[in-house]
């Protein structure tokens, strides 16, 4: 026997029924945005290399370690996009979005690729629903998307154990200073070779080091907030205060920084108790500076990316039920030759009444066909022999408290309706 393939490693396919649920959360975190004047924009797979390297930052760990690139037959650098921002506002920039009107808002959604160690929630393909916007530094449009995030995750799909985590992660102004103090900080830490080597490339990182050893000697570490200047100031205050307007409970967190060198002052994460170690289901912020980074005007931009499959995994943790895993409504069942093509021809009527209709195919038993009509989580089987052929009726069986009833064929669709939808 041939050996069957498997999926790459570190992926999964989204197959039914879980894919109902798939779809519904993408869905839910795309409402948001939808209804907040934001476009929908689809870019390419795949971008120049380049475009990461220069936008996301070198030193990162998903441009220097995660990427997937490749040269294509004519000797191009590409890559699979690992984060969405970069080739979006390629995108933007590309398309002259930035001499419109502005703030310029998308949202995308789709397959991001990062060679990362496959773990629970942590996968090499993986899809985000995510915003950008241009042209706008208003503090009022980091608070807007903060609570798409919110909304969609507490109130759309009902999640309770998620938390908003805000910080500000200053400017190019501020932050050079701060990263100063920093550095002198952990220089008197007895640090590891590895954690002092990332402290050295990017000394914000080691603030986010979960091992308890680094956490104890951060305690007095300098802290991002403490030392914004006036203007980040002003902006972090004018957020948190717009959050709290439009009822976003977020916490404080000094220690926040992303894995994403293009940051500044506003940055967020979602993350959700009930997931272990890949506890972020979301996080985004603002990153001003990044547009001219890429060729565009000195333009500021806030968006965000959020999770699909953590967010589906979160809401298994907390046993939601948010869809119904019934493949059908209506399950038909047509006994002998004759009444197959009637079968077929209402299955068509039905359908386009808006009913979700399937067949027992291949001229089952009855039997057999009624096993599969549970199995479908129908609601009403309707099943066609010949007596029903003869004299234009149909049997349908309520398939939750087991009635059953005979109805001229003629009145099946209104009927169905009514008791359905
Ligand atoms: P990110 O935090 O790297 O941000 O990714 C966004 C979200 O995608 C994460 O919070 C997580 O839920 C999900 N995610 C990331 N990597 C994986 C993985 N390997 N497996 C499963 N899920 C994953 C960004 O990508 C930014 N572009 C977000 C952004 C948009 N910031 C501003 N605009």
């Amino acid at each position: 026997m041939t050996e069957l393939f498997r999926a790459p490693k570190g992926t999964y396919d989204v197959i039914p029924p879980f894919s109902a649920l798939w779809l519904k959360v993408r869905d839910a975190l795309s409402t948001p945005p939808r209804n907040s004047g934001y476009g929908y924009i689809e870019t390419p797979i795949f971008e120049d290399t380049a475009l990461f390297v220069r936008g996301v930052g070198e030193s990162t760990d998903v441009v220097s370690k995660e990427m997937y690139t490749f040269e294509d037959k004519g000797g191009r650098s590409l890559t699979l996009k690992p984060e969405g921002t970069a080739g979006v506002l390629r995108a933007m920039l590309e398309n002259r979005m930035d001499r419109g009107a502005l703030p310029a808002k998308v949202w995308y959604t789709g397959p991001h690729f990062r060679y990362e160690q496959p773990q629970s929630g942590r996968y090499r393909q993986h899809t985000q629903v995510g915003v950008e916007t241009i042209g706008s530094s208003d503090p009022a449009l980091d608070a807007e998307v903060i609570w798409m995030a919110h909304h969609a995750q507490r109130n759309i799909l009902g999640l309770k154990q998620v938390r908003i985590l805000v910080n500000s992660l200053g400017c190019h102004e501020c932050r050079p200073d701060y990263r100063q103090k920093l550095v002198e900080f952990l220089n008197k830490c007895d640090l590891d070779e590895a954690t002092r080597a990332r402290a050295e490339i990017n000394p914000l990182r080691v603030l986010d080091d979960k091992r308890q050893v680094v956490q104890d000697q951060l305690k007095d570490a300098p802290l991002m907030p403490d030392n914004l200047c006036a203007t980040c100031s002003e902006h972090h205050e004018k957020v948190l205060g717009y959050l709290d307007v439009l009822g976003v409970q977020y916490e404080k967190a000094p220690r926040l920084v992303r894995g994403l060198d293009y940051y500044v002052r506003t940055t967020f994460e979602c993350v959700h108790d009930g997931l272990g170690a890949q506890s972020a289901i979301g996080g985004g912020g603002r990153y001003d500076g990044l547009i001219e980074t890429l060729g565009g005007p000195a333009i500021g931009g806030v968006g965000f990316g959020l999770g699909v499959d953590r967010t589906c995994l979160a809401v298994q943790a907390e046993g939601l039920k948010l869809v119904d895993e019934a493949s059908a409504e209506v399950f038909l069942i047509p006994v002998g030759q004759e009444a197959i093509t009637k079968v077929v021809g209402l299955a068509g009527e039905i359908r386009a009444a808006g009913i979700n209709v399937d067949i027992a195919y291949d001229g089952r038993s009855i039997k057999a066909a009624m096993k599969s009509a549970d199995r479908s989580g129908a609601k009403f089987a309707v099943i066609i022999g010949e007596d029903e052929m003869a004299s234009s009726t149909a049997v349908v069986k309520n398939l939750v408290d087991g009635s059953q009833e005979s109805l001229a064929v003629e009145s099946l669709v209104s009927v169905l309706l009514d008791r359905i939808k």
